[in-house]
Parts: structure tokens; sequence; C-alpha cells
């Protein structure tokens, strides 16, 4: 859930890495810190609770000046949010920063007779002392060793005091990648931090040690033998990494999704069919399965219930959609006949990507929808569609979301004609109306300052429910979420015709309640269950597809038209209002859209 960047080379290391710390930040946001090998060969750490901005003001007045060193941007697991515990941490001759979990920490104190020496309560530090324990003249035999005794998840950056201008990384689960750039080398959590400095980049593969010089970066593997990195280009444009004149990432990533869900689209329509063949997804993978069973969290998870709607409709296949975090302990029935398909942004969420792992063992076969090129669960999985939405910096998801739903759109589109369900005429009017969906969310993004409007009713509320039916009640889970994660406010989404069976007690008349109204065959029934909120007092925010047209006798809070689409594709246009109502929320309570409190980018703890 951190962040961490290296940088050795030419150039001051300090800027480098304060400048990718702010990037990184959206990992992880409660403390942040630097070590830098200065040019005597002394290494020196700056370091603080707060965030990169802080950090910044202390090497302001304090700067720490050479052209090697370690950065951290911290989401406190293991000893609460201090300076103290801040990264990277110094034990004996060796510098650390870390992301994951040392899960066999207190064992490890307890072996290597820590209780007195160490100056935080990180399970970080105690990885530091190992380290250190097993280290003479040797950092790569040091490392092997240590990682050995080291349980759980870990991207290690070190710096050995007596090797100054070389870094040493080595992962198990949580990510590095690598990059030769600014006259010399690179290494972050993430590609968001190099694009800006270099096009090619490798992932560091899980238990091998790089080692990064001014001159060159060396991969090793646990035997010491020396490996190729494989390396790859980043896919899209550096300034898809910047605010673009946004107030906040978040607006930004709302305000790409036509652009990016039509780069998602495009390529895999051929001959006017949705095709998977360019992801190397064979027909038979989705002839052959019986069922299928979505693992993902959050809003990934609602994207999984999406496309649980549309397969089972169109499909008729049955589809589960599991909590990754719940996968393992839940006896699901996965078998050679399931297809399990991951669906995550970061491609790093512990959960999604040991459920994968849990799936292969059963014998299903796997399908990672990503986002992230190379990372952990595209890799985990047989087959892998990744998601064209570009960096996501924003905490709270809107464009990868969105993208997920269009390769969830794609994947039944194709399935629906690779099984009968579609002639070739109905596969084509589908991905037809799927090529609208961008201009369509165009349209509903163009009138942005009517939603704030309307957002400025819920702006006081301490509870909201949001309600529909089928599909909007699938899309109303993320735009509750959505409003929840960013706002503050409490938010419930709920199947219209469940509300009356117990939860409409909590209705009043200070309890908004935002409807969506986009299912011609619940059409009426949505309408019944607004009036009885409605004759509990609570005023109602409709957003409704334009053609279905409104009762002259109804009083409505606030009304928004949504432009119309096939029913099937109405989540669309309707997750970017609701989006948009979540932003403006926040927004206008002024708090920090892009960073809320508590949350980090991304998840790789248990
Ligand atoms: C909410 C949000 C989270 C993520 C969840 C899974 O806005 O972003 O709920 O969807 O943490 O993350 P990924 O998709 O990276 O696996």
């Amino acid at each position: 859930m951190c962040g961490i960047i290296g940088y050795t080379g030419v150039e001051e290391a300090q800027k480098i890495m304060l400048d990718a710390l702010e990037i990184l930040e959206y990992r992880g946001y409660d403390s942040a810190g630097i070590a830098v090998c200065g040019r005597d060969g002394s290494i020196r750490i700056r370091k603080c609770a707060g965030r990169v901005k802080d950090l910044r003001l202390l090497c302001e007045k304090s700067g720490i000046f050479g052209t090697c060193g370690i950065g951290h941007t911290r989401w406190a697991t293991h000893g609460g949010v201090s300076d103290a515990n801040a990264h990277p941490h110094k034990f004996g001759k060796v510098t650390v920063a870390h992301n994951g979990i040392v899960e066999n920490y207190r064992d490890l104190v307890q072996r290597y007779h820590l209780e007195e020496k160490l100056q935080s309560q990180t399970d970080s530090e105690v990885a530091a002392a190992v380290l250190d324990h097993f280290y003479n003249t040797d950092p790569l035999a040091a490392i092997r060793k240590t990682v050995l005794k080291l349980k759980g998840t870990f991207a290690l950056s070190i710096m050995f005091d007596d090797i100054p201008g070389t870094i040493f990384a080595v992962r198990n689960v949580s990510p590095i990648v690598i990059a030769r750039a600014q006259g010399g080398s690179m290494l972050a959590s993430d590609v968001t931090a190099l694009g800006q400095y270099s096009r090619e980049y490798f992932v560091l593969p899980e238990f091998y040690v790089a080692e990064l010089k001014e001159t060159a970066v060396e991969l090793y593997d646990m035997a010491g033998e020396a490996a190729e990195p494989e390396w790859l280009t980043v896919n899209w444009d550096v300034d898809r990494g910047s605010k673009g004149g946004y107030p906040f990432y978040m607006e930004k990533e709302i305000m790409e999704q036509p652009q990016v869900i039509r780069e998602t689209v495009m390529p895999r329509i051929q001959g006017g069919i949705p095709d998977l063949g360019g992801d190397g997804i064979p027909d038979s993978l989705l002839m052959d399965c019986k069922r299928i069973c979505v693992v993902a969290c959050g809003t990934a998870m609602h994207a999984g219930l999406v496309g649980k709607a549309l397969m089972q409709s169109l499909v008729r296949i049955h589809m589960d959609v599991e909590l990754a975090s719940e996968f393992m302990y839940t006896d699901v029935i996965v078998d050679e006949d399931t297809l399990v398909i991951a669906i995550s942004q970061s491609g790093e969420t512990i959960d999604t990507l040991e459920a994968v792992k849990h799936a292969k063992k059963s014998g299903a076969k796997t399908l990672a929808i990503v986002n992230v090129r190379g990372a952990s669960v595209a890799r985990a999985s047989d087959y892998v569609i990744y998601t064209n939405a570009g960096p996501e910096i924003a905490v709270a998801s809107t464009k990868a979301y969105t993208t997920q739903l269009a390769v969830l759109y794609l994947l039944t589109g194709r399935m629906a004609y690779v099984r009968g369900s579609f002639g070739a005429e109905e596969a084509k009017a589908f991905a037809g109306e799927l090529m609208r969906v961008p201009e369509v969310m165009q349209r509903v993004l163009d009138r942005k300052e009517e939603i704030h409007y309307i957002a400025r009713s819920i702006l006081n509320a301490q509870n909201v429910f949001m309600m529909g039916r089928g599909l909007d009640h699938a899309i109303l889970l993320e735009g509750s979420l959505k409003l929840k994660e960013i706002s503050y406010i409490h938010s419930e989404a709920y199947a219209s015709g469940e509300l009356k069976h117990g939860t409409i007690a909590l209705i009043t008349e200070d309890t908004p309640v935002v409807a969506v109204v986009t299912q011609g065959k619940v059409k009426s029934k949505e309408f019944s269950n607004i009036k009885e909120v409605q004759s509990r007092g609570a005023g109602v925010i409709l957003f409704i597809k334009e053609t279905f047209g409104l009762e002259k006798e109804a009083s409505w809070e606030s009304v928004f038209m949504l432009p119309a689409m096939e029913d099937g594709f109405m989540v669309m246009p309707a997750s970017a209002a609701l989006q948009l109502l979540a932003y403006y929320v926040s927004l206008d309570k002024g708090l920090d859209v892009d960073k809320p409190r508590n949350l980090a980018k991304v998840v790789t703890v248990e």
C-alpha cells in the first residue's frame, strides 16, 4: 500500500525522489521520507508524519544532497503514524524502504534479539535489522538469506553504507518497476512515477535481486545467476499522469472516460463484432466453460455485478460474483468447468491475487481484467485483457471502473456470439451500441454543472439512500461507494423492492434518496418504490432515461435526464452522472477529493 522510489545517477536524488513521491502519494499518504547517500559516502535521512509536501518543507529547511537515494510514502500497517515509523529505516549498515507486511516480524525480533535495538514499531525496521545481521561484505548473499527468513509480502529497496551509489531491490508480491533514466537508474512501486523519465521499464520478477548503479541495472536470480529483464514500453501519454488543468485527478479521470472507453473498445471490434483474438483469448475458453465466477474487491467487484446481469440475461450462463477477500474462506465451488475472471485496476490487490492462485489450484481457467500492464494479477492468470484506462491516480476509481465495464460488454458480446445466443446481426447491433457509449457519455459530462447544482442538495446530509432494481441497483452500489469514500457521508444502495423489508424505517424527511430509473422492464415497480419513500418524507433526486417521461403530479428534489441508449447500456451514462455527483459533494465540502482519509489506492494487505 506504500510507494517506494529509488534513484542513482548523475543528478540530485532529493529532487527526483520528492517529485516521484508526489506522484506515488496516492498509494499511501500518512508519512513520507527519503534517504540520500551524500558525496562523503554517508547516508542521511529526512522523514516525517504527514504528506510529501511536509517532507518537501523539511528538505527545504535541511536538504540532503547526493546522487543516490531511496524514498517512501507510507500507509501505516504496523506501528502508528509517527516520524519514527516513517521510512526509510536504518539499522547498522543497512537502510531500507519497504512496501508490504512482514508477518513474522515478532518471531524475527526474538530470534535476532532485536527487542532493545529497534527505533520504531514497524515490521520494516525488523527487515532492515535481519539484513544487517546477515550482511558481511556480500550484499546478494545477505539479501538471499534475509528473504528466506521473511514471511509475508515485501518490496524492499536497500542501500548499504559501504556500497555508495548502489541500490538493491527485491520483492515478493508487492510491486517494483525499474527503468534506466535521468543519467542513471530508477525504481518505483509503479510506472506512473517513472513515465515522465523513461518509456522503457521492466517489472522486477519476484525473488530476483536487482542491483541499480549509475551506469547499469543488473538482475540476479536467487542462485546468484545473472538474468535478462523483460523490458516493457509505457503505453500511455505522459500527460495522462498529470492533472491537465483540473483541480483534482478525479475530475480529470471522469472527463477522460469517453476517450479511454473508445481506446478500450475500438481495437476489439472486428468486422463489426466483438473480438478478443488480439488479446489471445481463444473462443474455446468462452465456449467450453459451464459457469463464470468473478473475484474482485470494491469498485472492481461492482463492475463484476454489472457483468453478471449482462451475462445471465444475454448469454444465459450461471455467473457468481465473489468478494476476493472472502473467496478462500467460504468454500466457493470452482472447478475445471469454471472460468474465473479476476477484475482489478492495479492488478496488485492481494486478496484478488490470492483468489486467482486459489482458483488455479482448483483447476479453474483464469482470466484477468487489469489496467496496469505486467501487474501481479495479470501474471498469475492464464489470460489477460488490459483495460486501456491509462494511469488512474485518484484513489476513487472512475475510468478504471467504466473501462472494466467496457471489457465486460465485449466479453458478453463475444461469448453470446460464439455460444450462439447472438447471430451475426445481433452481435453487430450489440457492438454498435457499445461503440456509441463514448459519445453518449460525453453528453452527460458536458452537463456536469447541472449535476454540480444537484449535488448541493445532499451536501449537508448525514445519510443518503440510493435505490433501483436490476442493473440500476448494480450501478448504485458503485455510486454509493463513491459518495461514501470521498464525501464521508453514510450512504447505502438498496434494491428498491427490499427497502420495505426493514430499512425503510430509516427513511425520514432528512434522508435524501437518489433513485436511478433506466430499465424499462422494472420502471413501473421502481416508481412504486420511489413513492414509498416519498410518502415517508424523503426528497428524491432522480436520474432517469430521458425517453421514459415523468408523471405530472410527482414532485422531485431534482431530476437529471440521462441521454438514452438501449437499456442494457444505460449503465454507462448513469455511472458518469453518479461519479460527478459524488465528486461535487466532496469538492463543495472542501475535502481532499483525490486522497480521502484512511484509504490507499493499491491494497496489498489482506
Ligand atoms: C474505490 C476503489 C476500490 C478498489 C478496490 C480494488 O473507488 O477504487 O474499491 O476498486 O480497492 O482495487 P483494484 O481494482 O486495484 O483491485
